[in-house]
């Protein structure tokens, strides 16, 4: 049999993913998901776009520092100051990349950037010679090179390799192309570009008609060895390609891919929990290998034939993208010593105080919930290992309502050793909530989205809300789990809060990146 090549997985969910509208992310929170991309195995992390705030600078410096195996990118553009940034910020890694681009179709060379071709190879040329002057790994992209004239795109990959571009990433940056047109553009790439074996040929598809994992896995066939994606396929718009579907994709049909990967898939859905999440970004139920749905059977036929034997109806194994029994795994009778061996078998490994914060956390669940799964551990550990700082925490939560009756609630608050308490009315009885939290805490909240949903099954199963809210111009996402939805509520309302108030100077994207990209 044939050897198959290695196809390079660059994750970008931390730069890309993070453009999602909404998706913004503490620098704690981005260091937890790094850590999970490198037990997942991607090669490479971009980890941000380091100029478009102090927050994305700050948080590529962290990753670059502690993450050692994947090679750590920070996005530049075409510009001495952009790359100087980049550079200092992925300078810790042990293995640093930076990726410069400049946008190459006639829309966006005349209307965005108004400067003619010769401009355009003048500044591609240079800038990767600048960037070059900081690393040996120098990514170069000819944004939107999906929708540029094809003769025009081969000299400037020509020039840019000249400079010494190591890999040449091709972005069908709008959604825009179509698998065999994107496979022949890759194929005419290597066809006419005379320098191009001297790199690696990466894709970034975005999903804006539903086609960037398609477009990407007809990119490999013709001889692309890097894909770019994101967990969960988050990212600008409709997303980018979703890495979960490129690895499974390449996985499962072995006959028609003539590479692999090292992705550890087993750490898959484990991934995508977090993700998900930190980001607020809630996966939608079909969602193809991490939806809820993706291996659940409701037809009695299918039933019978997964009885029968599974292949019937599933082509891949449930396990194998990391999804375990949901066992019961412990009760309130647990110890702290069965406590702290599921957690490792669970893949977590927590410091003293933090195993010591979870299981106070575990008991009080156990307390209420007779049976403690591992989805339930999972929602506990989420919550702790990106922990902020709890500038509010909430002591009591009590509200009315129902028909005919006013809807109310009192709540009480911790805040620097003080307790704050106060009731008001609302819409209903989580409106009620976050009109007293927005009292005691002199904050306006906008509530954008809410979304509530059973962390395991049963009727005791507790409910996790994520939600996004608005306090002046910054946009944030919050989370709370609790076997009581309106306290659920009212968690994950006090999570945003607590975003909101924790690093007010490092403004977060959504302030920052406007007008960047
Ligand atoms: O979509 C795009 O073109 C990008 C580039 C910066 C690679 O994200
Ligand atoms: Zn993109």
């Amino acid at each position: 049999m044939m050897k198959k090549e290695k196809l390079i997985i660059f994750d970008t969910t931390l730069r890309d993913g993070e453009q999602c509208p909404g998706a913004s992310l503490e620098a704690s929170e981005k260091l937890e998901i790094a850590r999970q991309l490198e037990r997942l195995g991607v090669d490479v992390i971009e980890a941000g776009f380091p100029i478009a705030s102090p927050g994305d600078f700050e948080a590529v410096r962290m990753i670059a520092h502690e993450i050692r195996k994947p090679t750590i990118c920070g996005l530049a553009r075409a510009t001495e100051k952009d790359i100087e940034r980049a550079s200092l910020a992925v300078k810790p890694a042990r293995r640093g990349r930076i990726h410069v681009f400049i946008a190459t179709s006639p829309i966006h060379m005349k209307y965005k950037l108004r400067k003619a071709e010769s401009e355009i190879l003048r500044i591609a040329g240079e800038a990767v010679r600048y960037a070059k002057k900081f690393v040996d790994d120098v990514e170069f992209s000819p944004e939107d090179a999906a929708r540029s004239k094809p003769e025009f795109l081969f000299r400037v990959i020509e020039r840019a390799i000249a400079a010494g571009a190591t890999t040449i990433n091709i972005p069908d940056t709008v959604g825009y192309t179509t698998p065999i047109e994107f496979g022949e553009l890759i194929r005419a790439i290597r066809e006419n570009v005379p320098n191009i074996d001297r790199a690696v040929i990466s894709v970034h598809c975005h999903n804006d008609l539903g086609l960037a994992v398609a477009n990407s896995l007809a990119a490999v066939l013709h001889g692309a060895r890097q894909v770019e994606c994101t967990v969960n396929g988050i990212g600008e718009r409709a997303g980018n390609a979703s890495l979960e579907e490129i690895v499974m994709g390449i996985r499962t049909r072995k006959d028609v891919y003539p590479v692999t990967t090292d992705i550890n898939t087993r750490e898959i859905v484990k991934s995508s929990r977090l993700v998900s999440s930190l980001t607020g970004l809630v996966v939608q139920p079909n969602k193809a290998v991490v939806g809820a749905n993706a291996f659940r059977h409701e037809s009695g036929i299918h039933q019978d034939g997964i009885l029968k034997r599974r292949v019937t109806y599933e082509i891949m194994n449930p396990v194998e993208v990391g999804y375990g029994d949901s066992k019961l795994v412990l009760g309130k009778h647990s110890g702290r010593h069965a406590f702290t061996e599921r957690l490792k078998k669970l893949g977590f490994h927590l410091s003293q105080q933090q195993t010591e914060r979870t299981f106070d956390a575990f008991k009080k669940l156990a307390d209420k919930k007779k049976e403690v799964f591992d989805g339930d551990l999972a929602a506990i550990l989420e919550g702790e290992i990106a922990k902020v700082p709890q500038i509010y925490e909430l002591d009591y939560v009590h509200t009315t309502s129902g028909t005919g009756t006013i809807p109310t609630a009192t709540i009480r608050l911790k805040n620097k050793g003080k307790i704050l308490q106060d009731a008001s009315s609302g819409d209903g009885p989580v409106d009620a909530c976050y009109r007293t939290i927005d009292r005691i805490t002199g904050l306006k909240g906008k509530l954008l989205d809410y979304s509530l949903r059973a962390i395991t099954g049963g009727k005791d199963a507790q409910g996790e809300v994520t939600l996004r809210v608005q306090f002046e111009e910054e946009i944030l996402t919050g989370r709370g789990t609790s076997t009581d939805i309106i306290e659920a509520s009212a968690k994950a309302y006090l999570s945003a809060i607590n975003k909101h108030l924790h690093e007010p100077t490092l403004k977060r994207q959504g302030a920052h990146r406007k007008g960047l990209l």
